[in-house]
């Protein structure tokens, strides 16, 4: 029987050399859609689906990623003494999310290389990974939807999204049969592929829900792509060995690992909070 998914881990240690130059002091998974940074999206996605056994990734010195999910004595003290009962709520309940456990990848040597630092914390149960860049609005989380998948069907799934032609070459693309309900069998992955040799316009959006047999052939993988530890292609070794699905998930995505998506997330967020409806009007960006 499929196990319930319990931990979740959100790989945080990359470089972000696209945002540079805020990068340089400022963290990636510290910059923000509207008042929220990135991170707090993908410990909120977890917690709910109802995870809340949480190994962030991050690369070392940059603890203050995790710090946002600790109590701030000096700042709680502060909005104290002035009655702010209602900014106290507020953090208590973002550190009430998780329970967050720090690991550190000592150098950013890929994706399937921050996975592999979770070894440890996962143990012999099927877990999560969620991509603090790709953020997803939708009623039911995108890693439930996977989760659901995964008890189904057994073995391990990732997100996918049809995307624009051209977009191709920079994605993970999904080779796959199709069995209704946006679930498809997959065939096989490949890491940025050029135009010519890419199976189909379905990518692998950052949702994952994995076996841990995954740990093995990711430390059994060579470097791929860009000489990175890839974590498509251990996905995709356990093809033929255990069953894999790819999930077209409902909801709305936008990737915010470069300025141009961040901004768009930032636009999208603000078009959906009711504090944001005055500048919305003013600059002339109407909700749908
Ligand atoms: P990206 O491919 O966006 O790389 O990582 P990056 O280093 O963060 O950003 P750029 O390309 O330099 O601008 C996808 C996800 O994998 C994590 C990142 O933090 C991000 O969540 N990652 C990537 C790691 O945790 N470690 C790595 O070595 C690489």
């Amino acid at each position: 029987m499929p196990q319930k998914v319990r931990k979740a881990v959100i790989p945080a240690a990359g470089l972000g050399t696209r945002f540079l130059p805020v990068t340089s002091a400022v963290p990636k998974p510290l910059l923000p859609v509207i008042d929220k940074p990135l991170i707090f999206y993908a410990v909120a996605e977890a917690a709910a689906a109802g995870i809340h056994e949480i190994a962030m990734v991050l690369s070392p010195g940059l603890e203050a990623v995790a710090g946002y999910f600790s109590p701030n004595g000096p700042m709680e003290d502060a909005l104290e003494e002035r009655g702010d009962t209602e900014r106290l709520a507020m953090l208590h309940e973002i550190h009430g999310l998780a329970e967050v456990t720090v690991l550190e990848q000592t150098e950013a040597k890929g994706l399937g290389d921050a996975v592999l630092m979770a070894r440890a914390f996962v143990g012999d149960e099927t877990f999560a990974v969620i991509l603090p860049d790709d953020l997803i609005w939708s009623n039911t989380p995108a890693i439930t939807q996977l989760a659901q998948v995964a008890e189904e069907h057994g073995g391990s799934v990732v997100a996918a999204k049809r995307v624009p032609r051209e977009t191709i070459p920079n994605l993970g693309i999904i080779d796959a049969d199709a069995l209704g309900d946006g679930v498809h069998r997959v065939q096989g992955l490949i890491e940025k592929p050029s135009l010519e040799k890419a199976p189909s316009d379905l990518a692998i959006i950052g949702r994952y829900v994995l076996t841990p047999g995954v740990f093995n052939r990711i430390e059994q993988g060579a470097a791929g792509a860009l000489g990175e530890i890839q974590l498509t292609d251990a996905i995709a070794a356990a093809i033929g060995q255990e069953s894999l699905h790819a999930k077209e998930f409902d909801g709305h995505h936008i990737d915010a690992g470069t300025p141009a998506g961040l901004f768009a997330a930032n636009i999208y967020e603000a078009r959906r909070r009711d504090d944001m409806a005055g500048v919305i009007a003013e600059l002339g960006l109407i909700p749908d």
